[in-house]
């Protein structure tokens, strides 16, 4: 048989997820489809596993199954078969795995709106079981928690279930009345639950929000932490920007009362795409968190390729003075392949410069940035009668060059002298999405700026002064927007050391 032209010029015009310039190389994403939250996260017979909620048949969100992908290192993952599929008990919504040993157990949501119209006042919200002795075939349980504490309650979901004492524990996510709530169950055996007390609330829908989706509850540090996604967050200054937003707060859990003594709520990351995460403690002790690396509302236009929403990199959590540090796990560098450049105590004049080593200009889209800002060092403008620090200084990745020779797309990530904070400036990035985002302001000790940077084909991830603060956003530039440039605005601005490192894909992800 012989193609026409048509069909052949037709076959290469189609978008898939297999030709997006978008599609990612070492972060987790579905092979098509769409992806929210990370479910299930947990370590089982020598395997990481992480599910994910799914939508198979489209890039948007549809009814959801559970997505699912395993690693024995954390950086290579495997694509598995859909675990699990919606039934009966309705639609599969966000929950956790608990490893049994020999079996693997997910305790999930069964959604179901009870009108056509998909009106989120009638809804059915359960918690179900499913179990495999494989680790891949699951097998549905049925109904756990069949209704809420209270028979108003219609929001009533993503159980997170842990084993402590000889009995499990579980907190889901509710909304009461007006009010985010964590409701709080134990259990001897999986299918029975006891409902002990809401160990927490919003102090309002402003400050704290309406609803508490996907709640966790564990320890750092002899302290409790409760990490949550709390919805109807007021914007405040440079905080809670995002729609929803994600966060925690430190204090001490009774598993008696079932009481949580907190502090105040905060935001775990700063940038533009980060809601859902999720933890969970390896064999080693660390306790690793996975974020969806998107947020509901926003543009994505890898839609069009058939395909949207990934993961963030796992990243180890720690507390410090009741702060959660977040560091990408150590497992990751062994995805560095090469180094592109290693700069060491150079002055960057003001301006933009693009960076080259011996092969010519550094084109990549897929690596990883250390860069040292030594901000003590401040020298006066020669141009100028007054002395200036530079405003703004950092990087543009991911540029592309117009013919005129001048860069007009790029996303920013840099420090803003006047505010003390580093921000990721997404407004020239490429396609769909913009704006500005801030990380808190800094105090540094030592004025010592280091940053810590992963680009992969359609994100950023910075961490921030050894992880105390980390922005993620989703970014869509053209395929060979590829130049990476050290920027200095109106002063000169002190590298003490940048390498970039090329990373290698590792998880197929089509
Ligand atoms: C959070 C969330 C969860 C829910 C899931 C549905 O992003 O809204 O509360 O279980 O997504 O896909």
């Amino acid at each position: 048989m012989t193609l026409s032209t048509d069909t052949l010029q037709a076959a290469r015009a189609a978008k898939t997820p297999q030709n997006s310039p978008w599609r990612l190389g070492y972060h987790i994403q579905p092979q098509q489809g769409w992806m929210n939250d990370p479910n299930g996260l947990c370590y089982h017979q020598g395997r990481y596993h992480v599910f994910y909620q799914h939508h198979p048949d489209s890039s948007k969100w549809g009814p959801m199954h559970w997505g699912h992908v395993s690693s024995s290192n954390l950086i290579h993952w495997e694509h598995h078969p859909i675990a699990l599929y919606p039934g009966e008990e309705g639609t599969c919504f966000s929950g956790s795995a608990v490893s049994l040993g020999d079996e693997l157990a997910l305790i999930y949501t069964g959604h179901r709106w009870l009108k056509e119209d998909h009106n989120d006042d009638f809804m059915k919200q359960v918690q179900c079981l499913a179990t495999s002795k494989d680790a891949i075939h699951f097998e549905k349980q049925g109904v756990v928690i069949d209704s809420p504490y209270r028979a108003d309650i219609v929001h009533f979901r993503d159980p997170k279930v842990w084993q402590q004492d000889d009995t499990w524990h579980m907190v889901v996510g509710v909304k009461e009345g007006e009010q985010g709530k964590v409701a709080y169950y134990q259990s001897d055996d999986l299918k029975s639950w006891r409902f002990i007390n809401t160990i927490s609330e919003s102090s309002g829908i402003e400050e704290e929000g309406y609803m508490w989706e996907c709640p966790d509850l564990f320890s750092l540090a002899g302290k409790d932490i409760l990490l949550c996604s709390p919805q109807g967050m007021a914007p405040q200054g440079y905080l809670h920007r995002n729609l929803f937003q994600n966060g925690y707060f430190v204090g001490q859990f009774d598993t008696q009362s079932g009481h949580f003594e907190r502090g105040g709520f905060t935001q775990l990351d700063h940038g533009h795409d980060f809601y859902a995460c999720q933890t969970f403690a390896a064999p080693d002790g660390r306790q690793i968190a996975i974020g969806w690396m998107d947020m509901w509302e926003s543009e994505m236009p890898e839609q069009d390729y058939g395909r949207a929403g990934a993961l963030t990199l796992p990243r180890e959590l720690t507390l410090i003075d009741d702060h959660i540090y977040q560091a990408p796990v150590k497992e990751l560098e062994q995805l560095r392949q090469s180094t592109h450049l290693d700069l060491q105590n150079i002055a960057i004049d003001s301006g933009y410069h693009p960076l080259s080593n011996v092969n010519g200009m550094i084109q990549s889209s897929q690596y990883e940035i250390e860069l040292t800002l030594d901000l003590r060092q401040t020298t006066p403008q020669t141009n100028k009668s007054k002395a200036a620090a530079p405003e703004r200084s950092g990087l543009w990745l991911r540029c592309g060059q117009t013919r005129s020779g001048k860069f007009d797309e790029y996303t920013y990530v840099g420090y803003d002298m006047m505010s003390d904070r580093v921000f990721i400036d997404r407004n020239h990035n490429g396609e769909g999405v913009n704006g500005i985002r801030y990380s808190p302001k800094l105090d540094l000790a030592d004025e010592i700026l280091t940053l810590r940077i992963f680009v992969d084909n359609s994100s950023v991830e910075v961490f921030i002064d050894n992880g105390k603060y980390t922005m993620t956003s989703r970014i869509y530039p053209q395929a060979d927007s590829q130049g990476i440039c050290l920027v200095s605005e109106s002063g000169l601005t002190h590298v003490q050391s940048c390498q970039i490192h090329q990373l290698q894909s590792s998880i197929e992800n089509f």
